[in-house]
């Protein structure tokens, strides 16, 4: 796998038209678009394909399910039908598709939101052992690949913890990535550099505004990149 399969670019906007465009700018860049509520809702299923036939080559459909059994099952039927090649559903959920056949598309369990903090798990009412995101992060793992999931979505602040749990095979994936490395002006709170979170353990990170509200995206796609490799160098250390 090389940096730039590593880095995964979300489709946070709302049409087709748009995601497409995005694919065209970003395909040589990017490893994996990321196709999340907001695009999935506006645009429908037929995205899928639309984007494919733009140039991505790879695709994660991100609608982190979280329903009854049998909704779950028949939704995770139909995006693997869609030929996605990843798909998250929330971890402590994951047990739902034990021995489902999803084909080639891997499914990871979305553990604890990257905009979550203490506080917000607090008020939340979780018990005070598990108001650390750490600690329910490590829980919600632990039920997401005993269910047979092939990793799971954490923040980079959890990915070193979560490689020595998983060990070297499972997918980890962090959103809530931020070139500054510092949270502010939006709604992430567990915030780490590219290459932190990747020397850390992150097989993948997924980064979306710090691309595409940037001046010059692809030139910020880049940077991603080049800072995965960095991270891939000092995890080799
Ligand atoms: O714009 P930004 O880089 O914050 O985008 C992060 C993306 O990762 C969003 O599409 C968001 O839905 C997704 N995500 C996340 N935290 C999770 C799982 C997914 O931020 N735990």
């Amino acid at each position: 796998m090389t940096a730039r399969d590593r880095l995964i670019f979300a489709l946070d906007v709302d049409s087709a038209a748009e995601a497409e465009s995005l694919v065209r700018l970003l395909g040589p860049e990017v490893g994996v678009f990321k196709v999340g509520l907001e695009l999935f809702i506006s645009a429908g299923p037929a995205v899928i394909s639309r984007l494919k036939n733009a140039g991505a080559r790879a695709i994660f459909l991100d609608l982190k399910l979280h329903d009854i059994p049998a909704t779950m099952r028949g939704a995770a039927r139909a995006a693997a039908g869609l030929g996605v090649d990843l798909m998250t559903c929330h971890a402590e959920q994951a047990k739902i598709f034990d021995g489902m056949d999803l084909g080639s598309t891997k499914l990871l369990g979305v553990t604890v939101l990257t905009s979550l903090g203490p506080g917000d798990l607090a008020a939340l009412g979780y018990p005070p052992e598990l108001q650390d995101p750490q600690a329910l992060v490590m829980k919600r793992a632990g039920l997401a690949l005993a269910a047979g999931c092939h990793g799971v979505v954490c923040s980079g602040k959890e990915a070193a913890a979560m490689r020595a749990l998983l060990g070297p095979e499972a997918l980890i994936v962090c959103p809530g990535i931020r070139l500054a490395g510092e949270a502010g002006g939006d709604d992430q709170k567990r915030v780490m550099t590219p290459d932190k979170a990747v020397a850390a353990g992150a097989s993948h990170i997924v980064v979306g505004r710090p691309i595409r509200s940037a001046p010059d995206p692809v030139a910020a796609a880049r940077q991603v990149v080049a800072g995965i490799e960095l991270g891939l160098q000092n995890s080799d250390d």
